[in-house]
């Protein structure tokens, strides 16, 4: 059994997973109308990824006998001035779930549950590659994003990216 807040702190996260998991489905929708499609492929990717984050912290709460509590996901306006802004929200958005990722360790650190913090270092690595991915989109958009053939190489660029299913077993 897990420590009751810290059941509630992993359920809290599985929703923000599902939220992550929205968002990123609305960017990819966005640039997919625009006719980016390897900005849209790539953020449907990391779409399954974060759908794939909550799917791991359910079975972590199953294997612990703890209930699941879903809730409600919000939807995001995907309305967004231009092509950089869904880039710089993704990153914004990556920055908040590393600090609330960060947030559950600790309370797993203060009650020594060593299990979870284990569980939890695979997310911790993770975080920082999803800001370091985002961050570099955004540099990269600044750099070339503004002429039509450099948008159009780093659109090829991202289209090449490939859904993999995560290597963290439970
Ligand atoms: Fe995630």
């Amino acid at each position: 059994m897990l420590d009751r807040i810290l059941a509630d702190r992993i359920n809290e996260q599985i929703n923000l997973e599902w939220y992550s998991a929205y968002l990123y489905l609305g960017i990819s929708n966005y640039y997919i109308d625009r006719n980016l499609n390897g900005f849209g492929n790539w953020y449907l990717i990391q779409s399954q990824e974060e759908r794939d984050h909550a799917l791991l912290m359910i079975k972590y709460l199953q294997n612990n006998s703890e209930k699941v509590l879903l809730q409600n996901v919000q939807a995001e306006s995907s309305d967004y001035p231009d092509f950089k802004a869904p880039a710089v929200r993704a990153l914004e958005h990556e920055q908040r779930v590393t600090a609330s990722i960060n947030n559950i360790y600790a309370a797993a650190y203060e009650q020594k549950d060593f299990r979870t913090m284990q569980f939890l270092d695979w997310f911790v690595k993770e975080q920082g590659e999803e800001e370091k991915n985002e961050e570099d989109i955004v540099r990269r958009y600044e750099l070339f994003g503004s002429d039509p053939r450099g948008l159009y190489l780093l659109d090829s660029e991202l289209s090449a990216r490939v859904y993999m299913a995560p290597s963290l077993v439970i």
